[in-house]
């Protein structure tokens, strides 16, 4: 049995279609039907399109229940496939969007953490999200009510959206506030864009992990950059195929950089919309990259070295392996 963990997830992207319709009849919602196929799952094509079903699929979170809801399903089914801990992305901008204030948004959260970690013996954190297309004012904001609002279950600061909007460096002050508040930082980087977006990163954000990054293996210069900043890229290799950042398993990079010497993890990212878990990418690993046990284990231990908790719950999880 592989222990696993989770660095990459959205935590509004977690929930099922089944669990989003059932939220939004709770809600007296109707969402509409271009939201799914026939056969119940997420309905969209193009990475913005993914965005677009993503907003409506979080629209029917809409209370700090319907949070911990969400919450503690997804880290109930992690826990079911083996995992002992996830840090789930929590986006503010789509709570406010749903009409919840910052706080009910993180109380929810909190409440599901806890009640999955009393039930399931899974650790969970949180890193909170601002969205690239909203721009950099409204990264501010975020970051704001996060270092105004310091929770202990929240341990990071991270962009999620569309990579080509604005530039990295337009979000330097957000990630700026939150990193002299004591928190650690991950960005969406080299994965929609080239490997020009994860050194604009590395450049202008105090981040320790770049979501995605398998680009970064178009350029060598990049890969040693990595390899001396001691960066951990959070690989979701379903998502890439999902989104059609490759083609086929045979062509993900994720063997290359791992040879590199590229520090690499596995994620989920948004398993219903990309038809995948946390165990599904670790079977990926096993079955498409040949990964043996021992090895994805190893995989965990870098998962948890480089996670965002603290040192002693960080210690605790790894005793576990
Ligand atoms: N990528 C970028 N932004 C996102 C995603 C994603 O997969 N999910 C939600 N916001
Ligand atoms: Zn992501």
């Amino acid at each position: 049995m592989v222990l696993k963990a989770e660095l990459h997830n959205h935590l509004e992207g977690t929930a099922s279609p089944e669990l989003v319709k059932r939220l939004a009849s709770r809600n007296s919602m109707s969402l509409p039907s271009e939201l799914f196929n026939d056969d119940e799952t997420f309905k969209w094509t193009t990475f913005l399109e993914f965005l677009k079903a993503y907003d409506l699929a979080s629209s029917v979170i809409k209370t700090p229940e319907d949070y911990r809801d969400v919450t503690y399903q997804y880290l109930k089914q992690c826990a079911g496939q083996n995992a002992i801990y996830v840090e789930v992305m929590s986006s503010p901008d789509h709570a406010a969007m749903a009409g919840m204030s910052y706080q009910d948004h993180l109380d929810g959260i909190v409440q599901g953490i806890e009640d999955a970690q009393a039930y399931f013996d899974v650790v969970g954190r949180i890193i909170v999200t601002c969205v690239r297309h909203l721009g950099p004012e409204r990264s501010i904001e975020v970051a704001k009510q996060v270092v105004n609002n310091p929770h202990p279950l929240v341990v990071g600061f991270g962009m999620g959206g569309d990579e080509n909007a604005h530039h990295l460096s337009d979000f330097s002050p957000a990630f700026n506030l939150c990193h002299e508040a004591g928190l650690l930082c991950n960005v969406h980087a080299g994965e929609m864009a080239g490997p020009e977006s994860v050194h604009a990163a590395l450049d202008h954000l105090p981040v320790k992990r770049i979501g995605h990054g398998v680009r970064s293996i178009e350029d060598p210069e990049l890969i040693q950059r990595l390899i001396d900043q001691d960066i951990t890229l959070e690989v979701c290799p379903g998502s890439n195929i999902a989104l059609g950042v490759y083609s086929s398993f045979a062509d993900h990079p994720f063997l290359k950089l791992r040879e590199a010497g590229c520090k690499v993890t596995l994620s989920s990212d948004d398993p219903p919309f990309f038809h995948t878990s946390i165990g599904h990418e670790y079977d990926i690993a096993s079955k498409h990259f040949s990964l043996s046990d021992e090895e994805l284990t190893g995989i965990t231990r870098t998962s948890l070295e480089n996670a965002f908790a603290d040192q002693k719950t960080k210690d605790k999880l790894l005793a576990r392996l």
